[in-house]
C-alpha cells in the first residue's frame, strides 16, 4: 500500500452542517444530499408543538416548488392521526395520501392538494418531551418502502438532533436573559403580560408582512420569541432613572438612551459565555435589542439608521413596543385608549415607524384586541 493509499483526505458530504446556518438552510442542504439517494423525497417539513397553547405550528421546510403550508397552525387535538403518532411514539407511513384528500383535516387536504401521494411522519422527542413532527413527503405513491426507510430513519434522527440542538440553544438563551432580568429591579417595572403582548403583536405584524417581505416561518417564530427581550438593556439603567415617577429630564433621558446598546452587549456576553453564538438566527435577537428605537426618518437612536437600513425585525418590534407602551400604564403615564394609540401609530408612520408594520396592526384591530383580552395586566405597577 502506498502512503497515498494509506492516508488521504476525504470530502465529507455533510461538512456544511458544521457551519453556523439557520436551521432552514441546513435542512435544505440535507434535503439535496438525501435526494441523491432518494430522489422521490420532494419535501421535508418540521412542525413544532407549543405546549403552552397545544398548537402545532409549521416551523421550517424544504420543498421542491411551493409549500402547501406556510404560517399555518392547528390545535394538535384537531389533527387526530397526528395525535395518534405522538401518543404511540412511532412513525407512520401513508403510501397513498389520496385516501385523505377528502378527509377532515385541513392540513392533510392542503398537503394532498399539492400532489403529494405518500408521506412518512416521525414524531420528534427530546428525552421524554414531545416537540413536534418531521414530515417526508413524496409525489410518488408507495415511495416509502422498508429498505429506503432504514436510511431515511437515520436522516430523520439527524434532523431531530439538529432541531433539538437549536431549540436547546434558544431555551438556554431565554433562560439566561430571564435570570438576568429577575435579579434586577427591572422585574418590577416590566410585567409578564407586557412580555406576552409584545411577542404576540410582533408575530401578528410579521405574519402579515411575511409574503411581501419573504419572512420564513422560522424567522417569524424567532421574531415572536425574541421581541420581548427588546428592553433587556434596561437592567443596566439605574433605578433613579428607570423607576422615576415623573418625566425624565434631558440628562436622565440620555442615560435611558443607552439601553439599546446595553441590551446588545448583554446578549453578546450571554451568547459568548454559553457558546451559543453559532445558532442560525442570533442576529434577530441582537437587532431587536439594538435597533428597536431607530426611526424611519433617521431621528432615532442609537445609530440614527434610516428606512430599510433598520432591520425588519427591529421595525416590527418598534411598532409592537410603542403600541403596548401607549396602551399600558407606566410610572410616568396613564394608559391610552386603543383609538388614541392607533391614531398615534398612524401619525408616526413614515416618520418614526415603518408604514407597512403600522398597517399590519391597523388591518388586524380585532386580533390586537384578542391579544389584549388574553394577556391583561393584573396588579399593574
Ligand atoms: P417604554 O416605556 O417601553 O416606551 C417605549 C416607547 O413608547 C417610547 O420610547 C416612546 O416612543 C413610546 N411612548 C411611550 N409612552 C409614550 C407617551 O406617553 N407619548 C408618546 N408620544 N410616546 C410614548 P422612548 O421615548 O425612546 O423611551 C424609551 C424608554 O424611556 C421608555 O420605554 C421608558 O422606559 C423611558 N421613558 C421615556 N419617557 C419617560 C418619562 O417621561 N419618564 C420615565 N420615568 N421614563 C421614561
Ligand atoms: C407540514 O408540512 O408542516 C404538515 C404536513 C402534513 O400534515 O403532512
Ligand atoms: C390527520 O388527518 O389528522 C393528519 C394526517 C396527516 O398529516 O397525514
Ligand atoms: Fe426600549
Ligand atoms: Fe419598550
Amino acid at each position: 500500500m502506498s502512503p497515498e493509499e494509506n492516508l488521504f483526505p476525504h470530502q465529507d458530504i455533510l461538512a456544511q452542517l458544521h457551519e453556523s446556518l439557520p436551521l432552514s438552510d441546513k435542512l435544505r442542504f440535507l434535503h439535496q444530499v438525501i435526494r441523491e439517494d432518494f430522489p422521490f423525497i420532494d419535501r421535508l417539513a418540521i412542525a413544532l408543538f407549543d405546549e403552552k397553547t397545544s398548537m402545532l405550528k409549521t416551523y421550517t421546510h424544504s420543498t421542491e416548488g411551493a409549500s402547501p403550508l406556510a404560517a399555518y397552525e392547528v390545535p394538535l387535538g384537531a389533527a387526530s392521526s397526528l395525535r395518534e403518532i405522538m401518543q404511540r411514539r412511532r412513525p407512520r407511513v401513508v403510501q397513498d395520501m389520496s385516501i385523505f384528500a377528502h378527509g377532515s383535516q385541513e392540513h392533510t387536504k392542503r398537503v394532498a392538494s399539492k400532489g403529494y401521494q405518500a408521506s412518512y411522519t416521525m414524531p420528534l422527542y427530546q428525552s421524554d418531551t414531545f416537540i413536534g413532527f418531521l414530515f417526508f413527503n413524496s409525489l410518488k405513491p408507495n415511495a416509502f418502502v422498508p429498505e429506503a426507510l432504514r436510511q431515511i430513519d437515520i436522516y430523520g434522527h439527524l434532523i431531530a438532533l439538529m432541531v433539538i440542538n437549536e431549540l436547546t440553544a434558544i431555551r438556554t438563551l431565554l433562560a439566561a436573559v430571564q435570570a438576568a432580568r429577575s435579579m434586577t429591579h427591572y422585574r418590577d417595572v416590566e410585567t409578564g403580560s407586557h412580555i406576552d403582548r409584545t411577542a404576540h403583536y410582533a408575530r401578528l405584524i410579521a405574519r402579515e408582512l411575511a409574503p411581501h417581505y419573504n419572512l420564513s416561518d422560522e424567522q417569524i417564530e424567532h421574531i415572536f420569541m425574541f421581541s420581548p427581550l427588546h428592553d433587556i438593556g434596561k437592567i443596566g439603567i439605574p433605578d433613579s432613572v428607570l423607576r422615576k415617577p415623573g418625566k425624565l429630564d434631558e440628562a436622565e433621558f440620555k442615560v435611558m438612551m443607552t439601553h439599546p446598546q446595553k441590551g446588545r452587549e448583554i446578549i453578546d456576553v450571554i451568547l459568548e459565555d454559553f457558546s451559543l453564538g453559532t445558532f442560525g438566527h442570533v442576529s434577530i435577537m441582537r437587532n431587536i435589542a439594538e435597533y428597536h428605537h431607530e426611526a424611519i426618518d433617521g431621528s432615532g437612536y442609537p445609530k440614527g439608521l434610516k428606512g430599510d437600513e433598520i432591520p425588519i425585525e427591529a421595525r416590527i418590534s418598534a411598532v409592537a413596543d410603542i403600541f403596548d407602551a401607549l396602551t399600558s400604564c407606566r410610572t410616568y403615564k396613564a394608559p391610552w385608549s386603543n383609538d388614541d394609540a392607533f391614531a398615534m401609530l398612524r401619525r408616526l408612520a413614515d416618520t418614526k415607524l415603518d408604514r407597512d408594520c403600522v398597517d399590519a396592526m391597523l388591518k388586524n384591530i380585532d386580533k390586537v384586541q384578542e391579544i389584549q383580552q388574553r394577556f391583561r395586566d393584573e396588579g399593574v405597577v
